[in-house]
């Protein structure tokens, strides 16, 4: 793999995930696709983010290893190339946690603590023990690996402006205290992702309403012939209202307009039973996971493959990640190697 071969001109673009579970179709729809889209036309660095992970998990740790394989993984199925993007785990590019260290010294402490995801999450996972100094520092590392490769741009969800926001003061703090060197990056908010779970929430691991991405065939079938629908439809001769049923959503995101149109009226009528109706669902959900599924088999018969490019992304995005820590190093003025 020849990562010079990358042209420097177009948008240079970070983006990650957290390894704290197996990816799934809501993941997919609202990170991943869009990873695959924007790579052609930018010089990208994504990544799994497996220290963000123990931030949250660091009491039981056992999985994260397992997760960040899965997630490479899934990366490469949903059509990541690493010949056109920098694939990594951001634990094997040691730079941005002396990055996060060198930012740390600049970052007042009421930055961390009024960034919004921290109470939210410190009060939700109470359970979890959160009061700890890498979680406080969460946002923080984001930043670092953020700035770390200089981007113009960062394709996150809306729960993460805060944290580029975070990214951007400390950029300009930065830049004000020593010298202009940072960017400031600006959040390329992902198209808000409609996919619905299996009961009409959003889908999330936290709900419980998954499909995995690349769930085995029959698990999803009985999932979705599981899925709940308006409870009106007592009787099949009842007719229902599509607005009150979550594999109506399905449709919306997966269904031709001839088939919405099919369902809805079917529903409305009594015309066609719920089984009926999820049978396109079904297809279509398993219609999208068989590319995937089938490029993940080809890259688990060569194991060697995916950890050469684990290592391969790695080493690319050490290349980067040094240049800018020796420039960061110079510029504090500390004594040089
Ligand atoms: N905090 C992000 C999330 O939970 C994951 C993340 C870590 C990230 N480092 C990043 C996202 C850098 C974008 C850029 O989704
Ligand atoms: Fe839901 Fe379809 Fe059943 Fe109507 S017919 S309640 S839209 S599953």
């Amino acid at each position: 793999m020849d990562y010079n071969n990358i042209p420097k001109s177009r948008h240079r673009v970070v983006s990650a995930m957290r390894t704290t579970g197996l990816l799934h179709l809501g993941n997919y729809h609202g990170a991943l696709k869009n990873w695959v889209e924007i790579q052609d036309k930018n010089q990208c660095y994504f990544f799994a983010a497996d220290w963000h992970a123990l931030t949250t998990e660091y009491e039981h740790p056992e999985n994260i290893g397992y997760y960040t394989k899965e997630m490479i993984l899934d990366c490469l199925s949903v059509g990541v190339d690493p010949a056109k993007s920098t694939l990594f785990v951001q634990s094997h590019v040691p730079e941005h946690a002396e990055l996060h260290l060198l930012l740390s010294f600049l970052t007042p402490l009421s930055w961390l603590e009024r960034v919004p995801t921290y109470k939210e999450l410190r009060t939700r996972l109470r359970e979890k023990h959160l009061a700890t100094y890498g979680f406080l520092g969460y946002p923080l590392l984001q930043s670092a690996d953020i700035l770390m490769y200089k981007p113009t741009l960062i394709p996150v969800g809306e729960d993460q402006l805060s944290h580029i926001e975070l990214t951007r003061e400390v950029a300009r703090h930065f830049n004000h205290l020593y010298q202009a060197f940072f960017p400031e990056p600006e959040a390329l908010l992902t198209k808000v992702s409609k996919m619905p779970g299996l009961d009409g929430q959003k889908m999330s691991k936290s709900y419980h309403n998954t499909i995995g991405l690349r769930e085995d065939a029959k698990i999803v079938e009985q999932k979705i012939k599981k899925m709940p629908t308006d409870p009106a439809r007592v009787l099949r001769r009842d007719p229902g209202n599509p607005d009150k049923c979550p594999v109506w959503n399905f449709h919306q995101v997966y269904s031709s307009p001839d088939v919405q149109a099919w369902a809805n009226e079917g529903c409305r009528s009594a015309g066609i039973g719920c089984l009926d109706c999820k049978k396109p669902v079904i297809e279509a959900v398993l219609a999208e996971q068989a590319p995937i599924k089938e490029r993940a088999e080809m890259y688990q018969k060569d194991p060697d493959l995916i950890q050469d490019i684990i290592k391969a992304g790695a080493h690319a995005a050490r290349q980067e990640a040094q240049k800018t820590v020796s420039e960061v190093r110079k510029i504090i003025g500390l004594c040089e190697k």
